[in-house]
């Protein structure tokens, strides 16, 4: 990760190192004279920035990270989040982001619904909003999500294509999608939600992709997916591809069906390289230690792990606002998540799904009884939700 060749402890060693050598230099040009004295004050003045050198160092270590942003870098993680362009033009939403994120992905202007008013074109508008502003203020970018059965276009779903004709569109969208975005998009969300829930659990969902009529390869399980995972990696060798799903954040029947699919692309050489775990957390309620042993298994693959959606959904009143308790047992959830993905290597990033509790999807599809689920309330102020995530980011590894 880039994130590892700029930290200001390289910086400051090399120019400590340039002292050091200009002090020497003289030193051996004058050799055959009696220099003691200028020798020992070339050694005292190296001595001198040597110790301001680690001085500098370690305070700057000591100091506690001024933001997620900057505890982050310090562990070599992404921290991210979910990014609105209409908001880009606030002031406050824009400098909390830049200020504490890493990372950003566009929360909606990825989705077909936005990116392609009918079959022939695709506007990139509000996408080029976010990926502008991520690289202009050294984001990396996720890019969400280029199959999905949710926020299609209706000339899509009424469409009455066949596979063939579906096949087509999907290859061309990907293709251009990703193709566009080379080189700025590091990671895709090449698939979301393909595994059903409820009693369906860690089976396919029928979708138009699968078999509604599908691409081709109905009743054929992953084999769609294996498909879509080759045309991303054409488009864009460098980029990540990751397989994104939600309630697949602990051990459970779906987690497991979605282990078994990577199990197999990875020895089949479907080109996979992570798992997203969304972790919309519900009614205050995550266990901890099944997260964990998932993380685990995933990355025991060679796969990385993102948690790529993450809020923690709180009861609130009708001012929209939760009570201290809740505040406090929340802080606790985001602490704790946030550490397990610590904990394992190959979890690089933990985004969250929007930042302020002005705008989040989780009380405008809850009808406004939850809501408060980010790490920063409608004021852009900090919750204890955000104080513990960056102390779990904080530790290096
Ligand atoms: C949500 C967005 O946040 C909303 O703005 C939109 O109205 C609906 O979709 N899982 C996902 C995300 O993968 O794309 C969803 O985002 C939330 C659930």
């Amino acid at each position: 990760m880039s994130f590892k060749d700029v930290s200001s402890k390289g910086k400051v060693k090399s120019s400590a190192g340039d002292h050091a050598q200009r002090g020497i230099l003289p030193a051996v040009l004058g050799a055959s004279r009696p220099q003691r004295p200028f020798m020992y004050r070339s050694l005292r003045i190296r001595l001198f920035v040597s110790c301001l050198a680690v001085c500098c160092v370690a305070s700057a270590r000591a100091q506690p990270p001024q933001s997620l942003r900057e505890a982050a870098d310090r562990s070599h993680i992404l921290i991210g989040t979910a990014v609105r362009p209409a908001q880009l033009s606030e002031p406050a939403y824009a400098a909390t982001l830049a200020r504490e994120f890493n990372m950003a992905e566009p929360e909606d202007a990825l989705k077909w619904e936005v990116l392609r008013p009918d079959p022939q074109s695709f506007d990139f508008q509000q996408a080029d909003q976010v990926v502008d502003f991520a690289i202009r203020h050294n984001m990396k970018v996720r890019g969400h999500t280029l199959v999905w059965h949710k926020q299609i276009p209706r000339w899509l779903a009424d469409g009455s294509y066949t596979p063939p004709q579906l096949s087509k569109l999907l290859e061309a969208h990907i293709k251009t999608v990703v193709g566009r975005y080379r080189g700025k998009i590091f990671a895709w969300d090449v698939a979301n939600e393909a595994f059903d829930e409820g009693k369906n659990a860690g089976k396919l969902r029928s979708t138009l992709w699968y078999d509604q009529p599908g691409i081709g390869f109905a009743g054929q399980g992953y084999v769609y997916l294996a498909q879509c995972f080759r045309w991303a990696r054409e488009a864009d060798p460098q980029a990540l591809l990751f397989y994104n799903e939600a309630e697949a954040e602990e051990i459970n029947p779906k987690s497991d069906a979605i282990y078994a699919m990577a199990r197999a692309f990875k020895r089949d050489g479907v080109p996979i390289d992570g798992i997203g775990f969304q972790m919309h957390v519900n009614n205050l309620h995550a266990n901890i230690a099944s997260i964990s042993d998932n993380i685990a298994r995933f990355t025991a693959l060679g796969l990385q792990v993102h948690i790529t959606e993450m809020d923690v959904a709180l009861s609130v009143d009708a001012n929209g606002n939760a009570t201290p308790e809740d505040l406090n047992r929340q802080a606790e959830i985001y602490r704790q998540i946030a550490a397990a993905c610590v904990s394992h290597p190959g979890c690089t990033a933990i985004q969250t799904w929007g930042f302020t509790d002005k705008y989040s999807w989780i009380g405008s599809h809850s009808k406004h009884t939850q809501g408060a689920a980010l790490p920063f309330d409608r004021a852009y102020h900090p919750k204890p939700a955000y104080e513990a995530l960056r102390v779990a980011i904080a530790p290096s590894r």
